[in-house]
């Protein structure tokens, strides 16, 4: 049996499609479990924060994970990436509340953001000089109260930025899941892990 962390949230619905499109039939995961299996009881599912994915396949508590490349790239994880599942896609970007905001800024810009060391990076490589403040959700207040010049932060629908007046300043990246395995793991449960990507590339080619 092989051990898969899903990501609880916005990924979960997307990759419980995906499993069932490969023909890889679940319990219905119920709302306060925490782990479910596959009906031939090949699969263990567990239901963690989309953050700690990573860190349940580096230390091998899990062997897979579905994870965000946004996430991923932020825990900067010992981790194998597999396969890109094309699935939650969405993009990571400097936004402020207006397009111009960096481009009048003289001194340190503040920047918030749940994305520390991906804002850090940036800015670095960028040569412009950051101070970045964490914030753990609505981060899209921040510069509207004036708390920071702008934020780093995860752009899917957009609809976020709009309803608050933000506007994206830069794109940083494009992020769609990865699965993700345990160093380890992927030579000690090879047969069974390059089982479970073959149901995923044969569902992939069928519907691309
Ligand atoms: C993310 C992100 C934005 C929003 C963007 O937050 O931080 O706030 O989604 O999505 P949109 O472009 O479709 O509006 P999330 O919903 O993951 O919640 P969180 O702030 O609690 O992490």
């Amino acid at each position: 049996m092989i051990t898969i962390a899903l990501p609880k949230g916005r990924l979960m619905d997307e990759s419980l499609s995906m499993l069932l499109s490969c023909g890889i039939e679940v319990e219905a995961p119920s709302s306060r479990k925490l782990f479910f299996f596959d009906k031939n009881g090949k699969y263990k599912f567990l239901i963690v924060r989309a953050q700690d994915v990573a860190t349940y396949v580096e230390y091998a508590a899990a062997d897979l994970g579905v994870v965000g490349r946004d996430v991923l790239v932020e825990s900067n994880s010992d981790v194998f990436e597999l396969l890109d599942l094309g699935i939650g896609y969405c993009k990571m970007v400097v936004a402020g509340k207006d397009r111009n905001c960096l481009n009048e800024k003289t001194s340190t810009v503040r920047v918030a953001t749940k994305f520390v060391n991906t804002a850090k990076d940036y800015f670095l490589k960028k040569g412009v000089n950051a101070e970045v403040i964490k914030l753990y959700g609505s981060i899209e207040l921040a510069p509207i109260l004036g708390l920071s010049d702008c934020i780093v932060d995860i752009v899917s629908t957009g609809r976020t930025l709009k309803e608050n007046g933000l506007h994206v300043i830069e794109e940083i990246f494009e992020s769609t899941a990865i699965l993700i395995s345990n160093k380890i793991s992927y030579y000690t449960k090879y047969v069974l892990i390059k089982e479970f990507l073959g149901a995923i590339n044969e569902s992939n080619s069928t519907t691309a």
